[in-house]
């Protein structure tokens, strides 16, 4: 089982203030450091949060592997073949979504067509492609059938299920992703994955890898924060003896 680690909600915070911290690339490393075996990262179409700066360092520093998740778009197909990455994952995407919602809907002859146009271009200059699908036996046969090598199950309907449909969620995965390794393809989850629902996906055979992000940005952020808040305090009290140091800023005579 293999830990993709996806950092755009870093990204997320930068923007709010459309500042240069917290930077992604910075978390990235870290986020190495602590055992991800990749990193990954949405592009999406309106840049809210990780942009082509951010892919382009990403590119140049992480030492895992790049997994970019990229809409159907031809231009964002375009900003794959340019970013060169070790794998893309194709993904649906709405401007007015939250976040990504359902998996591609293979089954539609207009959206299978732009896949199998995206998937040709990105394998001909040798990127692995992984199609992001919801655990359903003909989206699992449709890729199969456009040669991906990778499909990520959408675990989504299984995080969000309540206490009477969870088993069941949690069975059409295992399902799902027997008949994916039956088809040869290598089987990926993610989407809405915690702390506290991972163990049962993580413990299903078929699926290697898994791919979460909010909720290890939202831990990263408590378990950061005591020492964060330690680090500023410190500095406001040492002021009086600090602001004398080279390199600190003062302000100009006569302020
Ligand atoms: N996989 C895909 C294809 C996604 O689009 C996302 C969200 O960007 C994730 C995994 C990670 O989901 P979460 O942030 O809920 O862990």
């Amino acid at each position: 089982m293999r830990l993709y680690v996806n950092i755009d909600h870093v990204a997320t915070v930068r923007e709010a203030r459309k500042t240069d911290e917290p930077d992604p690339v910075r978390a990235a490393v870290l986020a190495e450091l602590g055992g991800a075996e990749g990193i990954t990262v949405h592009l999406r179409e309106d840049r809210r949060h990780v942009n082509d700066r951010d892919v382009r360092l990403l590119m140049e520093t992480v030492r895992t592997g790049v997994n970019l998740e990229l809409s159907t778009d031809p231009a964002m197909v375009a900003k794959g073949l340019e970013l060169a990455p070790f794998q893309v994952t194709l993904v649906p995407e709405r401007r007015d979504e939250i976040t990504t919602e359902g998996g591609l809907a293979l089954t539609d002859p207009g959206v299978r067509s732009r896949v199998e146009r995206g998937v040709g271009e990105l394998q001909a200059q040798e990127i692995r492609v992984s199609l992001f699908i919801d655990p359903a036996a003909g989206a699992l046969d449709v890729a199969a059938g456009l040669g991906v090598e990778a499909i990520e199950l959408h675990t989504g309907e299984y995080a969000n299920a309540g206490r009477a449909s969870k088993a069941h969620e949690l069975e059409r995965l295992v399902v799902a992703a027997d008949h994916g390794e039956s088809l040869g393809l290598a089987v990926h989850a993610g989407h809405g994955l915690t702390y506290e629902n991972v163990i049962p996906v993580a413990a299903i055979p078929s699926i290697e890898e898994v791919n979460i992000g909010h909720s290890i940005m939202s831990r990263a952020i408590l378990v950061g924060m005591e020492r964060a808040v330690r680090e500023m305090r410190d500095l406001v009290l040492q002021a009086p003896e600090r602001v004398r140091e080279p390199g600190i800023w003062v302000p100009p005579q006569g302020f």
